[in-house]
């Protein structure tokens, strides 16, 4: 066969653009970011240095490992335990629907578990670099360290599915009896906007949620899947029985709150850290511009300003459950997560919070997320919180009517007002302002 040599060259250029793909991508990677070789500050970078000096310490256990050693020193509470049995992360040959792998997470820390597992994999919410992610092999012998990773992560926690930041991801997939994806029935990347018919393909699911319908506690046999799916084995499960090992896990549940909140809050992080990273990106480069064009260093640049809004307004749009999908009946769990959950607080002089549960028709009784307590939204760069505040304070005072948020009405909205102005320190001065002054 004769190949011309100019389309030789165009196929050799293509395959070069695929196989450079993820370098070029990883815009990350540059000035201002240096996502690899920037120091982390984050939860589990403390535990390390108190671990270094001696501060903290952790107990392996014959049957987990340094699980629940490492859970506790974390503040990571073992109610929010869901397990997942889809071969979908990176010790897959380890998990199966008869040896799900663990997820436990706090606001700002992830922990992975798999039965046999050789490392638990940790992921921490870090305000300056997104997320960052952890191993600690599971080995008794030796001074438990927590090792630093990322490539071998970011195959996966660094795409499109993450907004193209180191992130988190949760995923709805049909599996076969052993676990394994059967893609051609499609997957779905899950948030709080997702219907709950789509969620929890490869997932076990505790908890009560009426006729509403999931493809959670379910496998296939073969690798077909039926055009009507039959999950009702499979709903409203309070227990688990025996199709899983409960005795080789921390809790018997995979509780149907804590993965919603999970789903939630991965998500929001995702946007949050997009925001960050955008912003400096456009604030490094305006910089770079200025100086080459001799402007003022201080010159705003119209494209700039688009920028911070483009990955501000949909954090906006987040953080206020837009489009959040409708729940028709009540939802339960099971392992107590929830109380857990609403404890935290802060409240205000009412006593309210953010994180108090609707949980009959939606996911809390006050929408707005509570992850705008959190470290990495409030160390977001002056500019892009700046944008995001103001946005807020236009929709919650009203000003803002546009159909995008029709879904607050104007009780909920003051009602959030209050709470903010109580509990969230450093507000803009606009927003001690009544509406409509
Ligand atoms: C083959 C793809 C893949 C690789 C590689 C991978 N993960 Fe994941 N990870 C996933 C998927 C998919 C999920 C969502 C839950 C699931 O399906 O198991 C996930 C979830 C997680 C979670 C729970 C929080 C979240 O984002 O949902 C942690 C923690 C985690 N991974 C840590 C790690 C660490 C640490 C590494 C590297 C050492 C790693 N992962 C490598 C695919 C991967």
């Amino acid at each position: 066969m004769c190949i011309s040599k100019p389309y030789f060259f165009a196929v050799l250029a293509c395959l070069w653009a695929a196989l450079s793909q993820p370098v070029w991508s990883q815009e990350y990677e540059h000035e201002p970011i240096r996502y690899s070789k920037s120091d982390p500050h984050n939860r589990v970078s403390q535990l390390i240095e108190r671990l270094e000096s001696g501060q903290a310490r952790l107990q392996y256990d014959g049957k987990m490992g340094y699980l629940r050693s490492l859970l506790n020193e974390l503040s990571v509470p073992v109610s929010s335990q869901t397990l997942v049995f889809s071969k979908t992360s990176l010790q897959r040959h380890r998990i199966a629907p008869q040896s799900p792998r663990g997820l436990y997470f706090s606001d700002d820390v992830y922990v992975g578990f798999c039965q046999q597992g050789d490392v638990l994999e940790l992921s921490a919410v870090d305000p300056n670099l997104g997320t960052v992610f952890y191993t600690l092999d599971q080995n008794p012998a030796g001074p438990p360290r927590i090792v630093r990773q990322a490539d071998n992560c970011l195959i996966c926690h660094s795409s499109s599915q993450t907004k193209d930041v180191p992130g988190h991801l949760v995923r709805s997939v049909m599996t076969d009896t052993a676990g394994f994806p059967i893609l051609s029935a499609g997957t779905y990347r899950i948030e709080h906007t997702s219907p709950l018919e789509k969620r929890w393909g490869g997932w076990y699911v505790t908890g009560t949620h009426g006729p509403q319908k999931h493809l959670g506690n379910l496998t296939i046999e073969g690798n077909q899947v039926p055009r009507e799916i039959d999950n009702q084995a499979g709903m409203n499960l309070k227990e688990l029985g025996d199709r899983i090992p409960s005795d080789r896990y921390l809790s018997a549940h995979s509780d149907i709150v804590a993965l919603m909140v999970l789903e939630h809050q991965t998500e929001a992080q995702n946007l949050i850290a997009r925001s960050n990273f955008l912003t400096r990106q456009a604030l490094h480069y305006q910089q770079a511009l200025n100086r080459e064009l001799h402007e003022p260093e201080d010159h705003v640049w119209e494209s700039t300003k688009s920028r911070i809004k483009s990955a501000g307004e949909p954090l906006v749009e987040y953080l206020l459950f837009c489009d959040e999908a409708e729940l028709t009946h009540r939802i339960q769990g099971t392992s107590g997560f929830a109380n857990e959950f609403a404890q935290i607080g802060p409240r205000d002089r009412h006593g309210r919070s953010l994180r108090d549960f609707d949980l009959e028709t939606r996911m809390f009784k006050y929408r707005c997320s509570y992850l705008i307590y959190s470290p990495s939204f409030r160390e977001l760069p002056a500019t892009a919180r700046d944008y995001v505040m103001r946005r807020l304070w236009e929709v919650l005072s009203g000003q803002d009517q546009s159909p995008k948020f029709a879904h607050l009405p104007a009780q909920e909205r003051q009602a959030i007002l209050e709470i903010l102005r109580d509990t969230l320190p450093d507000l803009p001065d606009c927003w001690r302002a009544e509406p409509g002054t």
